[in-house]
């Protein structure tokens, strides 16, 4: 694992948003796997604006989303679709088609994930897999107690994680967050061959402690990408603000991305 540290998210985002846009520069056939919430937005604006400086295209680009709200069709305003489609896809020059997010409305939910699972599969597998943390450590919606093996599925969210989603989305209203989303699994998450995550703010202090520091757990699924051999995780200085070698961290990843 590599831990930047940045003085604030919009170093930081910028810094990982210059790292896809490399990526996607080199092959330009870059396979992404995408995240939702609050934290990836500063980054991706960040990739729209080198779209727009013409420095990248991503007409080439295929992207898969992490996961979606079951029961939300994707033309509401809290789904994870619509959330791309606004904070991403419109702003950069990809193919609406070459981009994918779970159906929450799945007649069949366990088909659609088999589904999924194999079309990433035939797209050659995820080249660079974006994510966030959850507060309680979680990535996508792989919560406490999920497999560190396990596929895209039906997953049910924590009291919790439905408390930081309404505080963030849904305009407060936690009985309006569904409490069961389709998701892509840890193991499906750890085959990507770069991994680019992102924590901000103090919020996430103890789960980037617990991701970084912590033994591997499944109480913890970030903590999964400690045998992930591509990593970068990118922390502004309030969530790395628990790391006991957070220093070290800081000079390592710095010599080694020549800042
Ligand atoms: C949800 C998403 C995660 C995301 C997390 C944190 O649980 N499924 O992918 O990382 O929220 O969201 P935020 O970035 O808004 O803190």
């Amino acid at each position: 694992m590599e831990i930047v540290i940045c003085k604030t998210k919009e170093e930081a985002s910028k810094l990982a948003a210059d790292m896809i846009t490399a990526a996607v520069k080199k092959n330009p056939k870059t396979v992404l796997g995408l995240a939702t919430g609050s934290t990836p937005v500063p980054m991706y604006t960040e990739m729209a604006k080198a779209v727009k400086a013409k420095k990248v295209s991503y007409k080439d680009v295929k992207t898969w989303n992490l996961d979606e709200y079951v029961g939300l069709p994707g033309t509401h305003d809290q789904s994870y679709r619509y959330f791309m489609n606004k904070n991403l896809f419109e702003k950069i020059d990809i193919k609406i088609s070459n981009t994918h997010v779970l159906n929450g409305m799945a007649k069949d939910p366990v088909k659609e994930c088999e589904k999924y699972e194999a079309q990433i599969k035939k797209a050659g597998g995820i080249d660079i897999q974006v994510l966030g943390i959850g507060s309680d450590g979680h990535i996508a919606f792989n919560e406490p107690g999920t497999s560190l093996k396990s596929r895209t599925g039906v997953v049910y969210l924590t009291p919790s994680t439905i408390k930081d989603n309404a505080r963030l989305f849904f305009k407060g209203k936690e009985d309006e967050v569904p409490t069961r989303a389709l998701s892509m699994g840890v193991g499906t998450i750890c085959e990507a061959k770069k991994i680019i995550l992102l924590a901000f703010g103090k919020n996430k202090a103890d789960a980037v402690k617990g991701m970084v520091e912590g033994g591997i757990s499944q109480f913890c699924t970030a903590s999964a990408l400690q045998e992930h051999n591509d990593a970068w995780i990118f922390c502004d200085e309030e969530s790395a603000s628990k790391l006991k070698l957070r220093n070290y961290y800081a000079w390592r990843s710095a010599t080694k991305l020549g800042l």
